[in-house]
């Protein structure tokens, strides 16, 4: 079956019509779309479990619409998403199932991998994180100075941007400790943050699926050195571990009952929904936490069952598409109207750039198809005051995907600020301002027909986030296929990291070691007499 989803992509067979398309719509403003149209709103939203998605401000209509959706059948999309929710091994290159889906599959029928049901241990793991997320809440999790305060998640990458933005964005759902974040490994991410801790009423949990990864480790033994020098041999009690290595786990001296595990179909970029969401677990609670997971599931159920003119992830995957291989627009950006989610546009970095920052097609040939985006993003309305000019005005076009609750925190005057803006940047961006408009002045004519989506939903809840982040997940899923690339694998990473073995010996003062080009071995050069100068 994964075979024949090796062949090249059916896009490239689409690209005349498409193109087509492109010069026929490129002579009609958006602006004028709307003004034929009444029912343009209605005709290009989309609404799921009180989430509405409007997509009405693109360079869109009917006829356009429906060739991208005849690409998207030849190109066996949802064929292939099949293929992935029944655990088919669809990630090829590195031979294993894609199953974040399983952590949250809520329906209580079996998803099997290799003739298993994975199901009982997915439940059993869940299971035994509430069991501690709940100890440690109420308090029964007590090791050498009371009740945790404070809860450090260590971890980088997919084991750090997803439960870091998830918890931060639901900061008004926190009632239990407070929860901080350290990745990097420069010194002053865990030191800013110990300074103000207690180390008797101090969590940490290393979140690492592979429990090798550098910087982590370097921050779990800096931060295991400074329990044991507060509270000695106890201080392996204030660590827990989130992990599918766990022969690691155990030699860095953390007990199996504080070890939560998880499984190589569990991608580090998709893996919140697995153990490395205890951290997020701790802070809304395990029901809420099950609201998250329950979003998420619903986003899954739209995606399976919806139609594609109907589908919402598969529309902002041909949107995206449509964009960046017919139109040659190779940005994305992404504007929270929400303060509390500004880590979102990293979180999203990661989980397309990584999964579709590719040039080699599952088939093993090169790609003639440009691929994944550049993701850029900042909360509304703070880029407003910052890169908006561009957005407006510049050169380079930039499709954006706006994000808006209704309610929330605070009172309605900001609230109101917050939404009047939103509405008014989309509208800018579509409609524009053209020169008679402007008084003849050309520095304050907008062009207009600059495309957005906005996301409208009523509060940034557990179940409004895991439906929004599982959305996103399969918007990445999408293109990958269209592109006809393993959106799952990251060899991209693995270059730079071999190569810091080679580097970090060549650090030491009287090293032999030489580099491999003289750019390389100048910078080094200078940076040991710098050191020492
Ligand atoms: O370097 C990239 C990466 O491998 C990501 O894919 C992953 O999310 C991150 O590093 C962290 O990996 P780990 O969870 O194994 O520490």
């Amino acid at each position: 079956m994964i075979n024949s989803f090796m062949n090249k992509p059916a896009l490239l067979d689409y690209m005349d019509k498409l193109n087509a398309e492109k010069h026929r719509l490129s002579t009609i403003q958006v602006r004028d779309m709307f003004a034929s149209n009444p029912d343009r709103f209605e005709q290009f939203s989309i609404s799921n479990d009180g989430v509405l998605f409007d997509y009405s401000k693109n360079r869109l209509d009917e006829q356009s619409l429906s060739v991208l959706i005849d690409m998207a059948k030849a190109s066996k999309l949802f064929e292939l998403r099949d293929a992935m929710f029944s655990g088919e091994k669809i990630n090829t290159t590195e031979d294993r199932a894609v199953l974040h889906t399983a952590l949250r599959n809520k329906s209580g029928k079996p998803v099997m991998v290799d003739g298993k049901d994975v199901m009982p241990d997915v439940q059993a793991e869940l299971a035994k994180m509430a069991t501690f997320a709940n100890a440690v809440r109420s308090g029964a999790y007590q090791v050498t100075g009371g009740q945790i305060t404070d809860v450090v998640n260590i971890g980088i990458g997919g084991s750090d941007l997803g439960p870091r933005m998830a918890t931060q964005s639901l900061r008004e759902f926190n009632d239990g400790p407070r929860l901080h974040y350290v990745a990097n490994s420069d010194a002053t991410d865990l030191d800013d943050i110990l300074e103000y801790l207690n180390p008797q009423t101090t969590l940490f949990i290393v979140a690492s699926k592979s429990f090798t990864t550098a910087e982590t480790m370097l921050n779990a033994r800096n931060a295991k050195v400074w329990a044991e020098n507060a509270v000695g041999e106890n201080a392996g009690k204030h660590f827990c571990a989130l992990s599918t290595n766990l022969k690691a786990t155990k030699a860095f001296g953390i007990d199996d009952d504080r070890t939560f595990g998880f499984w190589d179909w569990v991608g580090g970029r998709y893996s919140i929904w697995s153990a490395v969401g205890l951290s997020l677990m701790i802070s809304i609670g395990p029901e809420d936490f099950d609201e998250f997971l329950g979003g998420a599931y619903s986003a899954d159920q739209h995606f399976l069952n919806a139609p594609m003119e109907k589908n919402i992830p598969v529309i902002m995957g041909l949107l995206g598409v449509w964009y960046r291989n017919i139109w040659g627009f190779p940005v994305q950006a992404v504007m929270p109207y929400d303060s509390r989610m500004s880590r979102f546009p990293a979180w999203l970095q990661q989980l397309d750039m990584e999964s579709n920052g590719k040039s080699v097609l599952k088939s093993n040939d090169q790609t003639e198809l440009d691929t994944g985006p550049i993701i850029f993003g900042e909360v509304g309305t703070n880029g407003q005051h910052a890169f908006y000019q561009l957005i407006h005005q510049g050169t380079t076009i930039i499709p954006c995907d706006f994000l808006l609750a209704t309610t929330g925190y605070g009172g309605q005057e900001n609230r109101n600020m917050l939404i009047s803006n939103c509405l008014a940047q989309t509208q800018a961006l579509m409609t524009g301002r053209t020169l008679e408009e402007a008084g003849g002045n050309p520095h304050r004519v907008f062009e207009g027909n600059r495309p957005s989506n906005t996301f409208l939903y009523r509060e940034v809840t557990p179940h409004v986030l895991g439906m929004m982040m599982a959305f996103y997940e399969h918007k990445v899923f999408v293109q990958g296929v269209l592109w006809g690339i393993n959106s799952f694998d990251q060899w991209g990473v693995e270059l730079g990291k071999e190569l810091l073995s080679t580097i970090e010996p060549m650090l030491v003062e009287g090293t032999s070691h030489k580099a491999q080009n003289s750019s390389t071995q100048g910078l080094l050069d200078a940076i040991r007499e710098m050191k020492t100068g």
